[in-house]
């Protein structure tokens, strides 16, 4: 029997929306501001102050989410283990791979203990913790290199620090379309993203912890 159960508590609805609207918006004026003359949509000046104020709520939001995470004990959820990384991630890419295309079950049952399935797991692991502190770092820098040009010079200077943060957000912006593909890929096409609206999806068997 199906019983539907909190995955996401109100704040990690809030913080993840707030999240994908930020990074949406910086992807479009640092697209802008990289590539000035063939697109435009608020014209260059608009859209570096868009992009410098957006990066800086995409900190807060980031580092709000952190100390909720840790405060609460809930860090270890987006911590992988050995086995998620190998067997299991293996068995994951597989199903995504073969799998799907047989219809075969998916080979694993997602409950809100453990709503993070390997591949998501690994996947999240790189975005939250590198390629997201990459972009924050060399975005500060390459912000304040008017400010303290010595420190900028010691990663580097604006020629090392400029690709590596347009890099990361072509990252960034893979990481977009594969999860949005993935998401598309729960027990129904539109489940997941349910869930990560009103909160609740449906578990086989019953869960007792309402997180
Ligand atoms: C168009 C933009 C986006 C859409 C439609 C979207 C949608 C979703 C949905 C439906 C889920 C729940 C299913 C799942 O766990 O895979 C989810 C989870 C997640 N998304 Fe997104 N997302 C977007 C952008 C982003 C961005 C930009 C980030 C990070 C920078 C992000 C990070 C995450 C994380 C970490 C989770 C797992 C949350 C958890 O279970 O603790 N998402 N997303």
């Amino acid at each position: 029997m199906k019983k539907k159960v909190l995955f996401y508590s109100l704040y990690e609805r809030i913080w993840h929306w707030l999240q994908a609207l930020l990074v949406i918006v910086l992807l479009i004026t640092g697209f802008e501001i990289s590539y000035a003359s063939y697109f435009s949509v608020s014209g260059f000046k608009t859209a570096v102050l868009v992009h410098n104020i957006v990066g800086i709520f995409l900190v807060l939001n980031a580092f709000l989410a952190l100390f909720y995470n840790i405060a609460g004990g809930l860090i270890h959820r987006y911590i992988p283990a050995i086995e998620e990384i190998f067997s299991l991630g293996f068995k994951h890419v597989s199903y995504y791979i073969f799998g799907i295309f047989k219809g075969l079950p998916h080979p694993f049952d997602k409950t809100p203990e453990k709503r993070l399935l390997p591949l998501q797991k690994i996947t999240y692991f790189v975005i939250l913790n590198l390629i997201l502190p990459v972009m924050i770092v060399t975005g500060l820098l390459k912000y304040s290199a008017d400010i303290f040009p010595q420190l900028v010079e010691m990663f580097g200077g604006l020629s090392v620090l400029g690709p590596i943060h347009r890099f990361g957000a072509w990252l960034f912006a893979a990481f977009l379309v594969l999860h949005v593909y993935m998401i598309t890929t729960g027990h129904t096409p539109l489940a997941n993203l349910i869930s990560m609206i009103t909160g609740y999806d449906y578990v086989s068997s019953p869960s007792e912890e309402d997180n």
